[in-house]
C-alpha cells in the first residue's frame, strides 16, 4: 500500500503553519491575502523543486517524492499539498485549514 494512503489526517496542520500567519488563524480570510504554501517545512523542500524534479521523470508518485526528498516522513502536513502540486502543476497552494481527505 502506498505510504501516503496509510497516513492519517494530521491535526497538527494548523500548528505547523500557524507561524506563517498572524494571530487570527480562526477568523475569516475575507479581505486579506490568501495564505499560500510553497514548501515542505520540515525538509525545507520547495514545491517548485519537486515539480522540476518530477518533470524529469515519466511518472512521479508521492512515495517517489518521500524517498527522494523526505517530504511527508516527518509531520506529514505537506502531503495533501504535494498531491495538489502533482495534480495541478502549481508550486504554490492555498493554505488548507482542514487537510482530512
Ligand atoms: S511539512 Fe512536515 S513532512 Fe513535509
Amino acid at each position: 500500500m502506498d505510504f501516503f494512503q496509510t497516513t492519517q489526517p494530521r491535526t497538527i496542520h494548523a500548528e505547523v503553519w500557524k507561524g506563517m500567519m498572524d494571530d487570527s488563524i480562526d477568523k475569516p480570510l475575507a479581505g486579506r491575502p490568501q495564505p499560500m504554501v510553497d514548501r515542505c517545512v520540515c525538509h525545507d523542500i520547495s514545491f517548485a523543486d519537486i515539480l522540476t524534479w518530477s518533470s524529469q521523470r515519466e511518472r512521479t508518485t508521492l512515495d517517489d517524492i518521500r524517498e527522494h526528498f523526505g517530504c511527508g516522513e516527518s509531520c506529514g502536513t505537506c502531503v495533501p499539498y504535494i498531491r495538489q502540486v502533482l495534480g495541478t502543476r502549481q508550486c504554490s497552494i492555498p493554505l488548507m485549514l482542514d487537510t482530512s481527505d
